[in-house]
C-alpha cells in the first residue's frame, strides 16, 4: 500500500516521477478529469489549515473524486470522545479510498498508516513533518530555478517546530552540491539531528546570525512563521522581517518562499516584487496534491 508520510520515502528518481507528472496535470487539467470519479477521499485535520486542506480538496474534486470531511476533527470527530487514530482509519476505511491526515502529534500519519487498510498522505504531523508541503516546495524551486543540484537555500524562522523546514532539507540534501544556510533566534535554531542528517548527506549547514551572513546571490530565501501554539510562553520581537530594504540586499535570481501563513516576517511591501513567490508556491500544491492522489491510488 502506497503512503505519503515522510520526506525520507523519497530518492531523486521518485521526486522527478512526481514532478513531470505534476507537469503534465498541470498542462492537461481536462484529460485528468475523471480519473478519480469511483473514489472518496476523507480529510481529517486535527489542526487549522486554509491551504493544505483546500488544495487537497479541490485535487480531489478536479480529479472527478468525490470527498468526506469533518470541519474541524479534534472537535467534531470521535477523537474528542478518546478514540485512538488507528481505531477511525479503520472506521473510515470502510467509507472512504484514501485519507489525508493533519494532527498535532508528530507520529500520528504513521499509526494512521499502520492499519494498512487504506493509503494515508500526511498533511502535517506536529513538529515533525509535511512532505507533501516539501514536495511542493521542491517543485517550485525546480520550476523557479530551473534546476536543483548547486542550489543555495537560505532556511529561516522556526526552524526547531517548523515541519515544513523539516521535511524539505531532508528533500534538498537528495541533490548534489546544495548548501544550506540557516537564519532564526537563538530560541528556534534548527535541532542537532537534522544538521548530523545533513552532514552525514554531506552538506554542511551553515548557522548564521544576521542577513549580512547570507550570501548575496543566494537563490532561495524560505521564511516561516514562528509556530506559536507548538511552545508555551512569549516568544518576543520577530527579529528577520524581510521587507523590500532586505529584499534588495540580494539578488535580482533570488527567489522568496514562504509555505504560508505569514505573519510579521515577511512584509506585505515585497508581495509585488518579481522574486516574491509564496503565492505562486501555494498554487503550485493543487498539482503536486492531484499528482500524490493518483499515485496512492494506482491512478498515474
Ligand atoms: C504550514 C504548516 O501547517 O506546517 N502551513 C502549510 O501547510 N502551508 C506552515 C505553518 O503553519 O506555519
Amino acid at each position: 500500500m502506497k503512503h505519503i508520510l515522510s520526506s525520507e520515502q523519497y530518492n531523486r528518481e521518485s521526486l522527478e516521477e512526481l514532478f513531470t507528472l505534476a507537469d503534465k496535470i498541470r498542462n492537461n487539467m481536462k484529460e485528468y478529469s475523471h480519473k478519480l470519479d469511483d473514489k472518496i477521499i476523507a480529510i481529517m485535520f486535527y489542526e487549522p489549515s486554509t491551504r493544505t486542506r483546500l488544495s487537497f480538496e479541490t485535487a480531489a474534486l478536479k480529479l472527478g473524486a468525490k470527498i468526506i470531511t469533518t470541519e474541524n476533527a479534534r472537535e467534531f470527530s470521535s477523537a474528542a470522545k478518546g478514540e485512538t487514530i488507528q481505531d477511525t482509519v479503520k472506521v473510515i476505511a470502510g467509507y472512504a479510498d484514501a485519507m489525508v491526515i493533519r494532527h498535532s502529534s508528530d507520529t500520528s500519519a504513521v499509526e494512521a498508516a499502520s492499519v494498512e487498510k487504506i493509503p494515508i498522505l500526511n498533511a502535517g504531523a506536529g513538529k515533525g513533518e509535511h512532505p507533501t508541503q516539501a514536495l511542493l516546495d521542491m517543485y517550485t524551486i525546480k520550476h523557479k530555478k530551473g534546476k536543483i543540484d548547486g542550489v543555495k537555500v537560505a532556511i529561516l524562522g522556526d526552524l526547531l517546530y517548523g515541519r515544513t523546514i523539516h521535511s524539505l532539507i531532508k528533500l534538498l540534501s537528495l541533490y548534489d552540491n546544495v548548501e544550506i544556510y540557516g537564519l532564526s533566534k537563538e530560541a528556534f535554531m534548527l535541532p542537532q539531528e537534522y544538521i548530523d542528517m545533513l552532514k552525514e548527506k554531506g552538506i554542511e549547514y551553515k548557522k548564521c546570525n544576521s542577513f549580512d551572513e547570507l550570501p548575496k546571490d543566494i537563490d532561495v530565501i524560505y521564511h516561516t512563521r514562528i509556530q506559536a501554539e507548538r511552545f508555551e510562553g512569549d516568544f518576543g520581537k520577530e527579529e528577520f522581517i524581510i521587507n523590500k530594504e532586505v529584499l534588495d540586499r540580494f539578488s535580482e535570481h533570488t527567489i522568496l518562499m514562504h509555505p504560508l501563513p505569514r505573519v510579521i516576517e515577511i512584509s506585505t511591501d515585497v508581495d509585488d516584487d518579481p522574486r516574491a513567490c509564496y503565492f505562486e508556491q501555494a498554487h503550485n500544491g493543487l498539482y503536486i496534491r492531484m499528482a500524490l492522489l493518483l499515485q496512492v491510488l494506482d491512478r498515474a
